[in-house]
């Protein structure tokens, strides 16, 4: 979604903004834009200079000229009122010029706001909700920015994170409500972005500011208020390096990511369970008295969670309930002694927020599992689950996923009563983890050959059982937004139900079979598939050698506990994805019409 940026400090202010904009290329946009505070010669008034357009930085940077000025801001723009057009992209001004906002988040009383304001006689540039707030700073601004900003934020309902200066001032206003904001901390310079990625080049230091915090950030100081009072906020290291959210080589940051979940998976089991002694140690303590988890996520986060609910109804006996974090607004029951974890890799995917929250005006304890230190779901949620990917920059969620499955195998194993050798040969199984999916790796070459067989199809389906059902809707999500082949998965008993009708020689199907209860009922389906025309691709594990009978094509994958057959599926079905994708040359890292991370409801 929307990226902003700001600096203000001693250097040049317009290379830092386009650098910083280009890192938050990934959130997913549509336009950009900047504004600088110019020093103005001192016969003439300051002024603020704005450039903006649609399509990418690079491009707008192609035809910007040199703006001298040591205070700005940037905006990288996901539509959400008005098109896609260089009026509606950020930076907005007031009517005098002299003020520049630009905000992520959504005024949901822009319209009333505006109607009232043209009434009084300021003229509206843009369709945007964004513009409204510029004016109505320009209404309360007498030589107090900061007052000026509070007042007009007071009179907004909905969410925001907002970067205001006036023209020939050395300070930058921000404030933030349900949308991130951080403070990058340097040497006589500061930055403010929607998130690290943002200032990693910079510093590696930051303030995470909290809802109703209003920040005035020169070069030389920060000064913090909420409600009126003034606050301290903590300083921060960022725990992720420069290097990590570099490509390093790779063609895009999705086949990086992908290749870098061994090591994810390992920095995640760090610290968890020791390598000498079989024993988790979380951190994550379960309240006496809950009876059951209701877990609430969105999309790939949605798929771990419904994985975690296999798993934690195996070993914990457990009842867990499973909700798309925006149907879970829509939803009644009973959830007196109820658990409720909220599964977000940003941490500030909204639905998910706003689940979190009504889980706690419910009065349910609530724990997140999220990647991303600061997030906003870290301060709503009461406990917190870190998983340990490092910076996951590819729009399609790869090492994350695979890292909120291993943050789930653990809470499952911490409060299961299990047998002591089950779960020593549990542990072996997840400290095996890295070299297995190591090995699926290594086979890349083959299913890259796959993949580029099943490039010229228009729809493909996904079929699993069991535990890998969601597995094969996460290969099918992979699939779709990254390919744009239309994929669906589905239980493969239920294929018969309805989507029969759609199977013949133009629609393949892959299909994970399982070493376990699941096999059997898996060849029937497949051969009631087979009987119709489709093109059957099966992932199966090594050493499987009735399979190749039934099926047109097999993708090999190393021997685990079907129980940990989920991480090595996924990251076949990754690699189908991706290089599916880039056969069909299609822009992997920023597909079409998608962001990031989603803070909008
Ligand atoms: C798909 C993908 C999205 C996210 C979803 C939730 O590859 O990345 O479906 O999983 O937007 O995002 P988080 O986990 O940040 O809440």
């Amino acid at each position: 979604m929307c990226g902003i940026v700001g600096y203000a400090g001693y250097r040049d202010s317009q290379p830092i903004l386009l650098e910083s904009l280009k890192r938050l290329e990934y959130r997913g946009y549509d336009s950009c834009g900047v504004a600088i505070s110019v020093n103005s010669a001192l016969e003439t008034a300051p002024t603020i200079e704005v450039h903006k357009d649609v399509g990418r930085v690079v491009d707008m940077e192609k035809n910007l000229p040199c703006v001298h000025g040591r205070v700005g801001m940037g905006h990288t723009r996901w539509a959400t009122h008005g098109e896609v057009s260089p009026a509606n992209a950020h930076p907005h001004l007031d009517c005098s010029g002299r003020i520049a906002v630009v905000h992520n988040g959504v005024i949901e009383n822009f319209q009333s706001l505006r109607d009232e304001l043209s009434r009084e006689g300021h003229h509206f540039s843009s369709e945007t909700d964004t513009e409204v707030i510029a004016h109505l700073i320009e209404n309360y601004y007498s030589g107090d920015l900061e007052r000026a900003v509070a007042r007009a934020l007071a009179e907004l309902v909905g969410t925001y994170a907002v970067i205001v200066m006036v023209a020939g001032h050395e300070e930058l206003v921000v404030a933030r409500r349900e949308s991130p904001l951080i403070i990058g901390v340097g040497d006589k310079e500061n930055f403010v972005a929607s998130d690290v990625a943002a200032v990693l080049d910079y510093t590696g230091s930051v303030v995470y500011l909290e809802d109703g915090d209003i920040a005035v950030v020169s070069g030389e100081s920060i000064t913090i208020t909420n409600n009126g009072d003034r606050v301290q906020r903590e300083r921060q290291v960022i725990p992720w390096s420069v290097e990590e959210a570099q490509k390093g080589g790779y063609e895009h940051f999705m086949l990086k990511e992908i290749h870098e979940q061994p090591k994810a998976i390992e920095n995640t089991l760090k610290g968890h369970i020791s390598l000498i002694e079989p024993l988790i140690a979380l951190d994550v303590v379960k309240d006496e008295g809950l009876e059951d988890v209701l877990i609430v996520a969105c999309g790939t986060s949605w798929h771990a969670a419904l994985i975690g609910e296999y798993v934690i109804g195996k070993l914990c006996h457990l009842p867990v309930r499973v909700k798309v974090a925006s149907e879970f607004n829509h939803y009644d029951m009973a959830m007196d002694k109820t658990w409720v974890w909220g599964i977000s890799q940003s941490g500030e995917t909204l639905d998910t927020l706003q689940a979190i929250k009504k889980a706690r005006a419910l009065g349910c304890p609530t724990l997140a599992i999220t990647n991303v230190p600061g997030s906003s779901i870290t301060r709503i949620a009461e406990q917190v689950f870190y998983t340990r990917s490092g910076p996951e920059i590819g729009v399609a969620a790869t090492k994350t996923f695979m890292t909120q499955l291993v943050a789930l195998y653990l809470l499952a194993m911490s409060f299961a009563s299990l047998d002591m050798m089950v779960y020593e040969g549990l542990i072996e199984g997840l400290r095996l983890l890295p070299s297995k999916v190591q090995q699926v790796l290594d086979e890349v070459g083959k299913i890259a050959q796959h993949a580029r067989e099943l490039s010229p199809y228009a729809n493909v389906f996904f079929i699993g059982r069991g535990l890998n059902y969601p597995v094969a809707m996460e290969g099918a999500l992979k699939l779709k937004e990254i390919s744009y082949i239309h994929a669906e998965a589905y239980p493969a008993g239920e294929l018969k139900h309805g989507p029969f009708a759609l199977l013949g020689r133009t629609t393949p199907v892959v299909a994970i079979t399982t070493k376990d209860d699941t096999y059997e009922p898996m060849l029937t389906s497949i051969k009631e598939i087979k009987a119709r025309g489709p093109q059957v691709i099966a992932l199966a594990e090594e050493g499987d050698e009735d399979i190749e009978q039934f099926v047109d094509a097999v993708i090999r994958l190393p021997q685990v506990d079907p129980l940990f057959s989920p991480f090595l599926n996924s990251v076949a079905l990754q690699l189908l994805a991706y290089y599916t994708a880039k056969e069909r040359g299609c822009p992997i890292d920023l597909p079409a019409n998608l962001a990031k991370s989603v803070t909008v409801p």
